[in-house]
């Protein structure tokens, strides 16, 4: 469709003059690169679905307020459903000289349905976009969320899989800590929860009917704003009708749009960051990781790369999608009221983040669902005693002496480790010893990896009974 509407465009297929917006005050048709710089139809055609909704929800009031009969409204409604099946069939034909999908379908319907004529009583095109854009928004975050949940349920199912693996952690990118590598993959499920419970705050805000709105300043009609609210579950949680307060704010509002873009942007910066543990941890040089041939591709020189692209596009796609938010903050900045059409350049910004992170979560969920884990070359990595000089501090600590003199002393030790040649779990008692007395026989248990996790049993802590834990209840709260 967008492509054969490309292809009249380069054509410089004139445009015919039969706009129903036109009619009346003008006396011809708009020129041919007015309406092609002017059309919307190549992008937001895909609001088709919700334009129907809102237009049937508005005829089922313009009947009860009196402005349709009962025969005028069942035309209009077989009217519309019929246009929306010859769309969903591909059998529909747009016509950029409408500019946009809410004429291309009402001038259809009253080509084919006379009444049609009365359907835009007491609604413009800038509530009524409004209106589209928020219903479509509403069912979009819904989806994300699902998508989000998924990518969770894979981040538990590859920790669970793997739940005796342990890691190094990193600060610094530089090893720190031991920890359980369910514990690395959950820290993303919380990243992954604030994203959804933005989205859920996002979607209140959404989720309040705009119609009613006219041009800027309503109607003169008794419209029932309640009833098409109430048709189009524009509810909160307790069931009470959401309409939008001010005429003049519900047509030039795009504060929703704003807040979804972030919430998206958000998320991606999320996602590019488990996207870039992903790609260091299947390097060679960490080796912890082994994507499926299925979602990796190959050199097309180098035989014997496996590349993790979806993990790289995954990070790239973030700048677009912060790119898209910072285009609909510059869209909105200065503009006066009330609708003018630099809204319309809303649409592209806004579909393309929802798609962008729409798929690169479920990409990056596939992938993990996908992913296999090397557990000897992470034992190998976090058998690292100098991971657990940490707690070897803790132990003198232990043992009554002030912090700061502890780590004083443990550094001294890892330096006569260094100095040696050996690791540290590999220094004598007597060595211990030459650097304070305080290190009784027991030191050198410290450095028992799994008697170490056992110990870290705090709230949030890497432990081994802690992290347990926290995966039945991320896999209870996720299924
Ligand atoms: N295509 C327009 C948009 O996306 C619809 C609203 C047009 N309103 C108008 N007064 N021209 O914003």
């Amino acid at each position: 469709m967008r492509a054969a509407l490309i292809c009249a465009k380069k054509r410089g297929v004139s445009i015919k003059s039969s706009t129903v917006s036109r009619s009346g005050r003008f006396a011809g048709g708009p020129a041919a690169e007015t309406a092609q710089f002017t059309e919307s139809i190549s992008f937001d055609w895909r609001l088709w679905q919700h334009d129907l909704q809102g237009s049937l929800a508005h005829a089922t009031m313009l009947r009860k307020i009196g402005v349709l009969t009962g025969a005028e409204l069942a035309a209009i409604t077989r009217g519309l459903k019929q246009i929306g099946r010859e769309i969903a069939a591909g059998k529909f034909q747009w016509k950029p000289e409408l500019e946009d999908v809410h004429m291309n379908i009402e001038s259809e319907l009253t080509r084919r349905v006379p009444a049609g004529a009365k359907l835009h009583t007491g609604r413009s095109r800038n509530d009524q976009v409004a209106l589209d854009v928020r219903l479509w928004l509403r069912g979009e975050i819904i989806a994300l969320l699902g998508d989000i949940a998924g990518l969770q349920r894979a981040l538990v199912a590859l920790g669970e899989r793997n739940a005796d693996v342990i890691i190094p952690g990193y600060t610094h990118l530089q090893r720190a800590q031991p920890v359980y590598l369910a514990h690395h993959l959950l820290a993303y499920v919380e990243m992954l929860e604030r994203d959804c419970e933005r989205l859920w705050d996002c979607h209140s805000r959404v989720n309040v009917c705009p119609l009613g709105s006219g041009a800027i300043a309503g109607s003169t009609l008794p419209l029932d704003r309640t009833l098409v609210a109430r048709l189009l579950g524009f509810l909160d949680a307790n069931g009470k009708v959401q309409l939008t307060q001010n005429s003049m704010d519900a047509v030039s509002d795009r504060d929703f749009m704003i807040e979804f873009a972030a919430a998206a942007a958000l998320l991606a910066v999320h996602l590019s960051r488990l996207a870039e543990d992903v790609i260091l941890w299947v390097s060679a040089e960490f080796n912890y990781l082994k994507l499926a041939d299925a979602y990796t591709t190959g050199s097309s020189l180098m035989p014997q790369k496996k590349n993790p692209d979806i993990a790289e596009l995954a990070r790239g796609k973030t700048g677009r999608v912060v790119g898209n938010l910072m285009s609909l903050l510059m869209l909105l900045k200065g503009l006066p009221m009330t609708y003018n059409r630099d809204l319309q350049e809303d649409k592209e910004r806004l579909f393309d983040t929802a798609d962008t992170v729409r798929a690169t979560t479920r990409l990056m969920a596939a992938m993990l669902r996908h992913t296999t884990v090397n557990a000897a070359a992470c034992a190998r990595a976090a058998s690292d005693p100098a991971l657990l000089a940490t707690d070897l501090a803790d132990y003198l600590v232990g043992k009554g002496m002030p912090f700061r003199q502890a780590h004083h002393l443990v550094g001294a030790v890892v330096a006569r480790a260094e100095a040696t040649g050996k690791p540290l779990n590999q220094l004598t008692l007597a060595e211990l010893q030459s650097v304070d007395p305080a290190f009784g026989r027991d030191a050198l248990g410290v450095f028992d990896l799994q008697r170490a996790m056992a110990k870290r049993n705090l709230t949030g802590a890497p432990g081994t009974k802690e992290v347990a834990t926290q995966l039945a209840r991320w896999r209870g709260q996720l299924s």
